[in-house]
């Protein structure tokens, strides 16, 4: 399987003045491939959406390269970038970020309705994900007329619509009761597991942690371990609980 992100000796350091200098990130370098379901996991402050950050390009790392389906990051000018963000990336927010006065519909293909697609095309792709999302039913609701669980699965859809490279979320159940969370986690994990969607999260919760298929643990800017599945979720979960708390948090 081909590789869909390259991130190779990564650093970010903030401040310009000496005095207020601060590494978030030291030497970081890892890859995703086509079909994983990473998570970046670490303590608050460790620098994981630092790290997000510079991956969505809505950031610049201070040294070291990207690459994202074959693409290096730093070839490109702002025009471009904004280009490749909103065509290849696509982001789960921990708000939903729905436009209230537009459709359920309308939301989810904004993506392509920007970019110009027809609107036969649109329609077959929204109908189609948005049954494998069981939100066929609400596409002519508006966002305050569907439930929490419906509401975050109409910003999946939007995020997914365009077909990205990658989808990116930090912290993406923080804000979500458990119940809530627990439905986001199993829809990303499906559609990564049937649809080969290549998933990079950010997440300090080992419950969320388990549902990926790859893991890496950032303290102070580093990557310190990483942890493949090979097991069930459950057996999963107890690994991290177990490496957490042997990293001492
Ligand atoms: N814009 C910024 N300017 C200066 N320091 C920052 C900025 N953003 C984050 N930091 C610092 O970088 C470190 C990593 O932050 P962050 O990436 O947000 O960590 P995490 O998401 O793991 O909690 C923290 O010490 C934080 O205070
Ligand atoms: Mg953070």
């Amino acid at each position: 399987m081909k590789t869909i992100l390259t991130a190779s000796r990564l650093k970010k350091v903030y401040g310009s003045k000496k005095s207020n200098h601060y590494t978030a990130l030291q030497d970081i370098s890892f890859s995703i491939r086509e079909g994983e379901f990473v998570g970046i996991m670490g303590p608050s402050g460790s620098g994981k959406t630092t790290l997000l950050n510079i991956l969505s390009t809505l950031d610049q790392a201070t040294s070291g390269t990207i690459s994202i389906d074959g693409i290096v990051l730093s070839a490109m000018n702002e025009d471009q970038l904004s280009e490749f963000r909103s065509k290849r990336l696509g982001f789960i927010f921990q708000d939903f970020n729905l436009l209230e006065n537009m459709t359920v519909f309308e939301n989810i293909s904004l993506p392509l309705s920007l970019h110009g697609h027809p609107p036969g095309v649109i329609k077959e792709r929204v109908t189609k994900l948005a049954a494998t999302l069981s939100i066929e039913g609400v596409l002519d609701k508006f966002p305050s007329e569907i439930s929490g669980g419906q509401k975050q699965r109409t910003a999946i859809a939007r995020a997914l619509i365009h077909r990205p490279a990658l989808v990116l979320g930090d912290e993406p159940t923080g804000a979500l009761d458990s119940k809530n969370a627990t439905t986001l986690l199993e829809t990303l994990s499906t559609l990564n597991e049937e649809e080969q969607v290549s998933i990079a999260m950010v997440t300090h919760d080992a419950k969320s942690a388990s549902y990926c298929s790859r893991l890496f643990f950032i303290q102070d800017g580093n990557i310190i371990r990483e942890l493949k599945r090979t097991q069930t979720r459950e057996r999963f979960y107890d690994e991290i609980v177990d490496v957490v708390s042997e990293l001492g948090r």
